[in-house]
C-alpha cells in the first residue's frame, strides 16, 4: 500500500484513494469548466486522439462521460469548482482559467498553459479614476474576484481598498456609484467601451491551463506526462 501524504484539508480523501489500484485500468478523470473553455479543451484533446463521442450529444442530460478504450471520464462543473473537484481527487485532471485557479488559492499543481481563452485580469472604470489609483487614495473597488484584487492592491500596489464582492455584470458598479473602480476580466473591450469604461491598470494575463491532482501526479505519472507532452507539441505544431 502506497503512502501518500498531503498538506491538504484533502487529505482525508487521499487516505482512501490510495487503496485503489493505480495501473492502466484505472480511469483517469477529467474536470472541465462549462462552457466556451471546455469546447476548446476538447478540440484540442481530439487532436491528440483523446475523444469523448458521448459529450458530442447536446440534448444529453448525463453528467459524466466515458471513453472506455483510453479508460478516461469527463465531466462538466462551473469553472470555480473545477479545482476543488481536483484538490480533493475527485478529478485527477482540471481544466480552467488562470483567473479561476488564483482567486480559488487550492493546493493543485498548475501544470500547462494551453494558450487558449486568452484575457487580461484588469482594473478599469472611468478615465476620471486614474487620479485616485495614482495618489492611493482609499476606494472602493468591486469585483468578482476578491482575492485576486486583494493581493493585487495590497501586496504588489501597498493601497489599502475597501472590496465590494459582486457576481457579475461588475461594470455597473462605477456607473451606478457603488464603486469607484473594478477588478474585472477584459477580452476584447467592447463591454468597457459600450459602457463608458476604460481599462486602467492590468493586474496580469490569463488563459486556459490544465491542472493536476498533487497525488495523481505521482500515482499516475506516466500516463499524465504523455498527456502534457502530447499536447505540448500539439500547440508547438499550431504556432508554426
Ligand atoms: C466577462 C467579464 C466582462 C466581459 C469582458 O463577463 O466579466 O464583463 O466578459 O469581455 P469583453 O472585454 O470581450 O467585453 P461575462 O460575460 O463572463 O459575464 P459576467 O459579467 O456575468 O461575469
Amino acid at each position: 500500500m502506497e503512502v501518500c501524504q498531503s498538506q491538504t484539508d484533502a487529505g482525508i480523501f487521499y487516505e482512501i484513494r490510495k487503496e485503489l489500484p493505480m495501473s492502466e485500468n484505472r480511469y483517469l478523470t477529467f474536470a472541465l469548466g462549462k462552457g466556451r473553455l471546455a469546447k476548446q479543451t476538447l478540440e484540442m484533446f481530439e487532436k491528440i486522439g483523446i475523444t469523448c463521442e458521448e459529450m458530442k450529444d447536446k440534448d444529453t442530460r448525463k453528467l459524466i462521460f466515458v471513453n472506455e478504450e483510453l479508460k478516461l471520464r469527463f465531466f462538466l462543473s462551473k469553472g470555480p469548482d473545477v479545482p476543488t473537484y481536483v484538490e480533493y481527487g475527485a478529478a485527477d485532471i482540471g481544466v480552467v482559467g488562470k483567473d479561476t485557479i488564483l482567486e480559488e488559492g487550492r493546493n493543485i499543481y498548475e501544470v500547462l498553459d494551453l494558450g487558449f481563452g486568452r484575457c487580461r485580469m484588469c482594473v478599469c472604470g472611468p478615465k476620471s479614476a486614474e487620479g485616485l489609483l495614482k495618489h492611493h487614495e482609499l476606494i472602493r473597488v468591486a469585483t468578482k474576484y476578491p482575492r485576486i484584487a486583494k493581493d493585487y492592491f495590497y501586496n504588489k500596489k501597498h493601497q489599502t481598498v475597501e472590496i465590494i464582492k459582486l457576481n457579475g455584470s461588475i461594470e455597473l458598479a462605477p456607473i451606478v456609484g457603488l464603486a469607484e473602480v473594478i477588478v474585472d476580466i477584459v477580452e476584447t473591450g467592447s463591454t468597457l467601451r459600450e459602457n463608458g469604461l476604460t481599462v486602467l491598470e492590468e493586474v496580469c494575463p490569463l488563459s486556459a491551463r490544465m491542472v493536476v491532482n498533487q497525488v495523481s501526479m505521482k500515482m499516475e505519472h506516466e500516463r499524465i506526462a504523455k498527456l502534457i507532452a502530447d499536447l505540448k507539441s500539439v500547440m508547438e505544431t499550431s504556432c508554426k
